[in-house]
C-alpha cells in the first residue's frame, strides 16, 4: 500500500539532480516468435527524467521493446532492468511493484465505458491504496486539474472526444505517481491542433512531476516537438540513437527513408 499526499511529496520524489542517469535498461535484448526474429540484440538506456521517443515501421518491434520493459515478455537472450532490479529475472509476484512504478498510454485510450471520469480515475487508486474516498477524490482532482478535465469530472467517456479520452487517460496514468509513462502512439487518430495539446502535456508532466516518458510513435512532428532523445528501430537492430538534430541530419539511410516516408505522409514504402 502506499502512501499518496499530494502534488507537493510528488515533485520531492522524484530528484532533478539524477536527470540523464539511466532508470531503464535494455542490454542485449533478443526475441522472436516462432520464426520470426522481432529484436536482435537491442541496447537501449531511457535516461531519468527526459523523455526518449521511440521511432520504427509498423511491426518493428516497438511494441513488445515496451513490454519488455514491464516483464510481460521474456526475452529470448539479454536483459531488463528497471533502476537496479533485472525485470526479466523476477518472478509475477515480485513485478508488481516494479510496474507500479510505470504508467501506460495506449493508444486507444482504454477508459472504462460503464464508469465516469471520477470512477476511471478512482479506480487505480482504489485497487492499490488505502486512501479514503475524500483523498481518493482530492487525488482525482488534483490530476483532472493537470490535465486541464476538472470540469469533465462526471462526465461519461461516450461523451468526451477523443482528445478528451486521451487526457483522461493520462490522468489515470498518473495518478499512483509513476516515475515512468510509456506512451504508445499517443498522437495517433488526434487532429492536428488537439495531437499538439498532447504534446504539451507530456512535456507538461515530464518538467512538473519529473517524470520520465518513452514513447513510442509515428508522428514526426510530435517526436521531434517533445524528444531529449530519439531511438530508431529497424530491421531488429536500433539503427540510431540520437537528439532531433542529430536525427535531421544524419546520412543513415533507414532513418532517411523512415523521416522522408512520414514527412510526407507516404506510409506505403514502411
Ligand atoms: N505475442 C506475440 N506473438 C506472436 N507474434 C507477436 C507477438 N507480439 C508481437 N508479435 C509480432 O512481433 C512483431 C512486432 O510487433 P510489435 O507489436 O512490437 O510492432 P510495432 O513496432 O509496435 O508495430 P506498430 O507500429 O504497428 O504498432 C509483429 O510482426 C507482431 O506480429
Ligand atoms: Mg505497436
Amino acid at each position: 500500500m502506499v502512501k499518496i499526499i499530494g502534488a507537493v511529496a510528488m515533485n520531492m520524489d522524484n530528484n532533478h539532480q539524477d536527470t540523464a542517469q539511466p532508470i531503464a535498461r535494455i542490454v542485449g535484448l533478443y526475441k522472436a516468435f516462432d520464426q520470426q526474429d522481432v529484436l536482435h540484440g537491442i541496447n537501449i538506456e531511457f535516461a531519468k527524467g527526459e523523455c526518449t521517443v521511440v521511432l520504427g515501421p509498423s511491426g518493428c518491434g516497438k511494441s513488445v521493446m515496451l513490454k519488455h520493459l514491464l516483464g510481460l515478455l521474456i526475452p529470448d537472450r539479454g536483459e531488463v532492468w528497471f533502476e537496479d532490479k533485472r525485470v526479466d529475472m523476477l518472478a509475477e509476484s515480485e513485478l508488481a511493484p516494479i510496474r507500479r512504478q510505470f504508467g501506460f498510454l495506449f493508444q486507444n485510450g482504454a477508459l472504462f465505458d460503464s464508469m465516469n471520469v471520477r470512477e476511471n480515475i478512482a479506480f487505480p487508486l482504489r485497487e492499490h491504496t488505502d486512501l479514503s474516498a475524500d483523498q481518493r477524490l482530492f487525488r482525482v482532482k488534483e490530476v483532472l486539474d493537470m490535465v486541464g478535465m476538472i470540469e469533465s469530472i462526471s462526465k461519461m467517456p461516450a461523451e468526451l472526444s477523443g482528445g478528451q479520452q486521451k487526457r483522461i487517460a493520462l490522468a489515470r496514468a498518473i495518478v499512483l505517481q509513476p516515475k515512468v509513462v510509456l506512451y504508445d502512439e499517443p498522437t495517433t487518430g488526434l487532429d492536428p491542433i488537439r495531437a499538439d495539446s498532447i504534446n504539451d502535456l507530456i512535456i507538461k508532466l515530464q518538467r512538473e512531476l519529473s517524470i520520465t516518458s518513452i514513447v513510442v510513435t509515428h508522428d514526426l512532428a510530435s517526436a521531434f516537438k517533445i524528444a531529449d532523445s530519439m531511438i530508431m528501430l529497424y530491421d531488429g537492430h536500433v539503427q540510431m540513437r540520437g537528439t532531433p538534430q542529430e536525427f535531421r541530419q544524419s546520412s543513415n539511410q533507414a532513418v532517411q527513408r523512415f523521416l522522408n516516408a512520414h514527412g510526407t505522409g507516404d506510409f506505403a514504402t514502411w
